[in-house]
């Protein structure tokens, strides 16, 4: 059995930092998110994975490289464009063959991993294997309807009129026949070939579909309070480690790992909280839930329940919260009059401002 994962697409929910970077390397709690989902699969006993890369190709390579750290053995496909998810099953084709496969999206997160669904799936071999969950909001998310007995008998991308409340979870074990479906398919309203769809198809032409439903946690992390949120979830279960330098005015509560060649004066961290290598954190408060990458300063200010990448900077800027702030980006304050705010932000930035 082989893996699939899906990293190409454009990540429009999570700009501006997708402009720069993909949205399978936004890190939680340090790490970018698509490790989580490559280990899970190497967890799982697969080691043969296709990456289908995009327009982010390069700096996937350059983050994942030949997967030998994960125990895996990676080959990356490219995909010109970001045509929808059964377009990558379709350019992954040489890639696959005739082997069963597991497809994850590279923005998906399953806290416990997705071992016991493979081996359901290897067990009785239907010709695919879906994962559900309930949400609140189905509409956002392809949606399944079962019959009384359990069975799948719809599925419907993103509908206004949601039949039930279990969406489809973005990993999926399929057996070559997908390969039939997917070329059935034509570009659906949003310009993409859907993998709901396909998977449709299947249904109509009388195949063998499993379901199976989460229940732990599972979330997509196409924006920002999803990926907060994830970042949340992981920080709960970190391992405390400090390697870095906290003076003895400061003090550190819970959880907190603080990363090397890292200096603390004056603080108060209250985890679970991470705070990368070679930072400089001065007169400053960590909230619970924040992770805070390499290279960084927090001087003079307040932070919690957020994510803040490399090498960025807030300094004497008071609180700041529920934010995910991008690499090298710098937050300050000014006593200048009049008493205004200057801002630099990049295209699709969004700011909320204390009034
Ligand atoms: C995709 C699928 C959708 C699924 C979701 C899970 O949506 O099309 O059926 O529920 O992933 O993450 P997208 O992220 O492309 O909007």
């Amino acid at each position: 059995m082989k893996g699939l994962v899906l990293a190409g697409g454009s990540g429009s929910r999570l700009r501006p930092i997708t402009h720069t970077s993909a949205k399978q390397l936004v890190p939680v709690a340090n790490r970018p998110v698509l490790f989580y989902g490559l280990e899970s699969i190497a967890q799982a006993g697969i080691t043969e994975v296709g990456i289908v890369v995009g327009d982010t190709a390069a700096e996937i390579k350059q983050a994942v490289g030949d997967g030998s750290r994960f125990g895996l053995d990676v080959t990356y496909i490219q995909q010109e464009r970001p045509l929808g998810l059964a377009h990558g099953v379709l350019v992954a084709r040489e890639f696959l063959g005739d082997d069963d496969f597991a497809m994850y999206l590279g923005d998906n997160f399953i806290v416990d991993g997705i071992k016991p669904f493979v081996d359901e799936f290897r067990r009785n071999r239907a010709d695919a294997q879906i994962l559900l969950t309930r949400v609140l909001d189905p509409g956002a998310f392809g949606v399944a309807e079962l019959d009384l007995a359990g069975e799948v008998v719809g599925l419907e991308e993103k509908p206004e009129f949601p039949k039930s409340d279990l969406a489809l979870v973005g990993v999926y074990f399929f057996t070559p026949v997908i390969h039939e479906a997917v070329r059935q398919l034509r570009p659906s309203a949003r310009g993409e070939l859907e993998i709901t769809e396909a998977i449709q198809w299947l249904i109509d032409s009388g195949r063998s579909i499993r379901s199976s439903e989460i229940t732990g946690y599972w979330k997509d992390t196409g924006n920002v309070a999803d990926m907060l949120e994830v970042n949340r979830q992981v920080l709960e279960g970190i391992e405390p480690a400090i390697e870095g330098v906290v003076d003895e005015s400061s003090e550190i509560i819970g959880r907190v790992v603080v990363g090397k060649g890292t200096v603390v004066e004056n603080c108060r961290i209250i985890g679970p909280a991470v705070v990368g290598s070679d930072c400089h954190v001065r007169d400053a408060y960590i909230g619970p839930f924040t992770s805070v990458a390499d290279g960084c300063r927090i001087v003079g200010s307040e932070i919690e329940f957020s994510i803040v990448l490399e090498g960025s900077s807030l300094e004497n800027v008071g609180r700041v919260q529920s934010s995910l702030i991008g690499r090298r980006a710098k937050v300050t304050s000014s006593r200048s009059v009049p008493n205004s705010n200057r801002l630099v932000l990049g295209d699709h930035s969004s700011v909320q401002i204390q009034v």
